[in-house]
């Protein structure tokens, strides 16, 4: 727990905080509405003797009481998809319309990507794109699964990503759900907080910049772009935006939410982030008994 240490100014309550660390997280499946209704799920939970509670905020999220959601009949049939609640808030704020084009910028397993296409009522394009071909078979199979017929699978390293196979010139909106120091994952994965800490961050902070400046050249003016990560340290999150916005123009912009969190945060270590940054939003593990989570709407000039 000693990298989390350091965030002890900026945490409110950090007693709770870090006790929230140490409790098991709840487990989630997100009802997937190319196949299905929450209330159908519901039944099929019932019938089978498994305990499923929708959440207020979001009634398309069940907190259910097994550990294995990958084991039972709604998630074969594609009804649901074991998704961590906190991890649905992306595609809810990056808001699509049906019909619209969206970039996926590191997509795989695909819970977001799969949620954006729902979102749209699978309609329009998500370009789902990863750099690790390992995982992209579970992008593709989850997508087969959830019966989402509007996703193109890639394989390409977002930072220079080319739309020319694609025969697309921009997009309407991206999602950076970017690779992080996966700090606030810790509740899930104990040992998630091994090998993290501001050098870590540091390291990756240049490859969430460049993920998330192609994303914003990408998408046309007056689109929109999501940012998130899981973690909680300032230099992957309000840094990599803040430098973003500076070398782009892109602004940062409120957004609401029904859960509680902090704004994002205008100094650190020695670093000021433009004021804007307060309209990021900081999701702790015990104000909503989640994991840890951390969002950015930007929008692109027109
Ligand atoms: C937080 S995970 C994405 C989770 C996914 N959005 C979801 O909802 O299931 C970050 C992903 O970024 C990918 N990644 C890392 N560096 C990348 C790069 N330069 N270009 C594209 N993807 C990258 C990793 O392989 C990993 O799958």
């Amino acid at each position: 727990m000693d990298v989390v240490a350091r965030y002890e100014s900026l945490v409110p309550d950090f007693d709770a905080f870090l006790e929230a660390l140490h409790r098991p997280l709840p487990t989630t499946v997100r009802v997937n509405r190319i196949r299905t209704t929450p209330e159908r799920v519901l039944r099929a939970f019932g019938e089978a003797g498994i305990r499923a509670t929708q959440r207020d905020w979001n009634p398309w999220v069940l907190e259910i009481g097994t550990d294995k959601p990958g084991n039972t009949w709604p998630y074969l049939h594609g009804w649901i998809h074991g998704q961590e609640e906190i991890s649905t808030l992306p595609p809810l704020v990056l808001d699509p319309d049906p019909g619209e084009v969206i970039w996926a910028a590191a997509a795989a397993p695909g819970g977001k990507a799969t949620q954006l296409a729902a979102l749209m009522d699978d309609t329009g394009l998500v370009i789902a794109n990863d750099d690790n071909l390992g995982r992209i078979s579970a992008l593709r199979a989850n997508g087969d699964r959830l019966g989402v017929t509007t996703m193109a699978v890639t394989n390409q390293d977002a930072r220079n990503y080319s739309f020319d196979p694609l025969g697309i010139d921009e997009v309407d909106h991206a999602l950076v759900d970017a690779p992080c120091t996966c700090e606030g994952t810790v509740r899930k994965s104990p040992d998630a907080l091994d090998g993290a800490g501001p050098e870590a961050s540091a390291n990756l902070a240049g490859v969430q910049r460049d993920i998330l400046e192609r994303a914003v050249r990408a998408t046309r003016p007056g689109g929109t772009v999501v940012y998130s990560t899981c973690t909680f340290a300032p230099e992957e999150n309000e840094g990599v935006v803040d430098a973003v916005r500076a070398r782009t123009g892109a602004r940062v912009v409120d957004f609401d939410v029904a859960l509680v969190s902090e704004p994002g945060i205008e100094e650190w270590a020695g670093a000021t982030y433009d004021s804007s940054l307060r309209k990021s939003r900081r999701f702790y593990p015990h104000q909503n008994d989640t994991g840890g989570f951390y969002v950015a709407k930007l929008e692109v000039p027109t």
